[in-house]
């Protein structure tokens, strides 16, 4: 083209220099080389984490997921923020790596956060692209997992940090009890990071490495005056057993993600789905004369109810929630000839399996996670009722425990409850008991159920008598064995069919697995309303 200048003859401009060649062959070479660039990430971060004795976020889904079966979303990724000093640091991802892929063949949908990116913190871009691949989970029905390594709410990026933790939490509100969340923490997670542990059905730690808090131990030196190692205020001991965030305990990342994939074995894709069935094992036809010499006759000698379970499931194999909180209540999942159910048990060898603040809270939320995804079911009760004291009455006892009298009443999967010894007062009524619901009760000759034990019932309804006797200690013999006799034999309950049948123990397998195959079909439509108010 001629251009002309101003006042001038007309003259040749200079040509633009030639566009280099595009080919397939070099843009895919760039392609290449970028992708390269960003999954291996910067030496020195990886080196870091290493030496910290975590592993990368890559390095993690790689043992998470199937081999070759993760499908990245969002690798290019990054943030779009300005000032303090982020202009010119916009690295690929966004510190996390988001995607699908399987485990054991199937669909989950993960985030993996890259603590060598702003030490993992969420700024807008990380939030979308955790928020985009929980709404895939949702709308495809895929169980989702995030693995956590960050310093929670991006400093730099504000409020749209915060913003970016709204969206996910509502939308992990939205998909509970519709898939199954499980938050695996292998790093800090703190501040708003949190949350997401919490919210999660199953939140897996790993000792030593991870950390769980709102407030690091600064803040809370700053405000409170008391210094606190991260391991003090956060570290997987204290979630495993006193503040009841942590689900399961490892020792090593390996491991951790190992089991995680092992629960997911055992959990359905959603809630319109049946938990993956196993082989079936015969159990219907399956004697277990050891349960007879497990557990004690005499109602207040102990034994490890693990022991129990350990016979009645397939293959003598469960997964153990909260092994170390409130370890006076077990609850497991587990496989009965084939089918997933879930166990609910009281423990006589901790606190005597009494109910207390902490075991109802975790048998109830138990309870909603299995009727929420379909799982049936089966109760073990050895109760001697709930554990008396003003500790734990000015705790909430009362609150905590209509919790799980709540969760009971209002589970319409297939329940079996299952009364080895004793069941006294309200908890009896708690534990799965035919008035809240049950589908099917069944008793061993070893049951005693009554508003309370012998002793005590005698105590408060002969107390003058026993004042005014001339040997009490005879006469409470001979009320103690009357009261027996005539209120807590074997066959009183089920005289009134409050006990459908008194069993063998050594049947009791097979019992409770005709039990399942009797159920399988039962549906119950909830109650037509927006939603409960459960005592929170
Ligand atoms: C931006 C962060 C960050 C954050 C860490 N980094 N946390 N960047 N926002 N929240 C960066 C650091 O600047 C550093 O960057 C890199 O990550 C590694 O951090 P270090 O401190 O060197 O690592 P380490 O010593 O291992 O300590 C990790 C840590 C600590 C314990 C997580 O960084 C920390 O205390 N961070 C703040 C935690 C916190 O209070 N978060 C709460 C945010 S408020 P360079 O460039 O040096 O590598 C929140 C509210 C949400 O989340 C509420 C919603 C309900």
């Amino acid at each position: 083209p001629l251009i002309e200048p101003a006042g001038g003859a007309p003259a040749e401009a200079t040509p633009p220099p030639p566009a280099p060649p595009r080919s397939m062959r070099l843009l895919r070479k760039e392609r290449d080389a970028l992708r390269d660039e960003i999954t291996a990430g910067r030496r020195i971060g990886v080196q870091r984490q290493h030496a910290l004795g975590k592993l990368t976020a890559r390095e993690r889904l790689d043992l998470l997921l199937d081999e070759d079966s993760f499908v990245e979303i969002d690798m290019y990724r990054r943030h779009r923020a300005h000032g303090m000093g982020m202009d010119d640091r916009r690295p690929h991802t966004d510190g996390v790596v988001t995607g699908s892929g399987t485990i054991h063949g199937r669909r989950v949908f993960v985030y993996a956060q890259d603590f060598t990116i702003f030490g993992g913190s969420l700024g807008e871009a990380h939030a979308l692209k955790i928020q985009k691949v929980m709404d895939l989970a949702i709308s495809t029905g895929s169980p989702f997992i995030g693995l956590n390594d960050s310093g929670g709410a991006r400093i730099q990026e504000g409020v749209m940090s915060l913003n970016g933790y709204g969206g996910i939490f509502q939308r992990s509100v939205r998909a509970s009890g519709v898939i199954p969340q499980i938050s695996v923490v292998l790093g800090p997670c703190a501040g708003g990071a949190a949350y997401s542990a919490a919210l999660a059905d199953f939140t897996f730690m790993v000792a030593g490495t991870a950390q769980l808090y709102l407030t690091g131990p600064d803040v809370v030196e700053a405000v409170t005056g008391q210094r606190l190692s991260h391991a003090e205020l956060g570290g997987a001991h204290v979630h495993a057993t006193r503040s009841g965030v942590a689900t399961f305990v490892h020792d090593d990342e390996e491991s951790c993600l190992e089991d995680v994939r092992y629960l997911v074995s055992m959990l359905p894709g959603n809630n319109l789905e049946p938990a993956p069935p196993g082989p079936s094992s015969g159990a219907a036809d399956d004697l277990r004369p050891r349960l007879a010499d497990i557990v004690p006759v005499e109602p207040s000698e102990p034994y490890d109810m693990r022991m129990v379970i350990a016979e009645l499931v397939d293959d003598g194999d469960f997964i153990e929630l909260h092994e170390t909180w409130a370890a006076n209540v077990v609850c497991a999942l587990a496989r009965i000839d084939g089918e997933v159910v879930g166990v609910v048990a009281n423990q006589p060898i901790v606190l005597a399996g009494v109910l207390d603040v902490a075991a109802s809270q975790k048998a109830a939320r138990f309870v909603r996670f299995c009727d929420a995804f379909g799982i049936p079911l089966v109760t073990l009760v050895d109760v001697p009722g709930f554990l008396p004291g003003a500790d734990q009455e000015h705790a909430g006892a009362i609150r905590h425990g209509a919790k799980l009298l709540y969760a009971y009443c209002e589970a319409t999967v297939p329940r079996i409850q299952v009364i080895l010894r004793k069941a006294y007062g309200g908890a009896y009524i708690v534990m799965d008991s035919r008035s809240v619901g049950t589908d099917l009760s069944l008793a061993w000759p070893t049951n005693e159920i009554a508003v309370m034990g012998a002793e005590g019932a005698v105590d408060v309804v002969h107390r003058r008598e026993l004042a005014a006797a001339a040997d009490p200690a005879a006469l409470r013999a001979e009320l103690v064995e009357r009261y027996s006799r005539e209120l807590v034999h074997p066959h009183y309950a089920a005289e009134r069919g409050l006990v459908d049948d008194v069993i063998d123990p050594a049947e009791t397998r097979a019992a409770v697995a005709r039990g399942l195959a009797m159920l399988r079909d039962k549906r119950e439509e909830p109650v037509r309303r927006k939603h409960g108010n459960t005592p929170l």
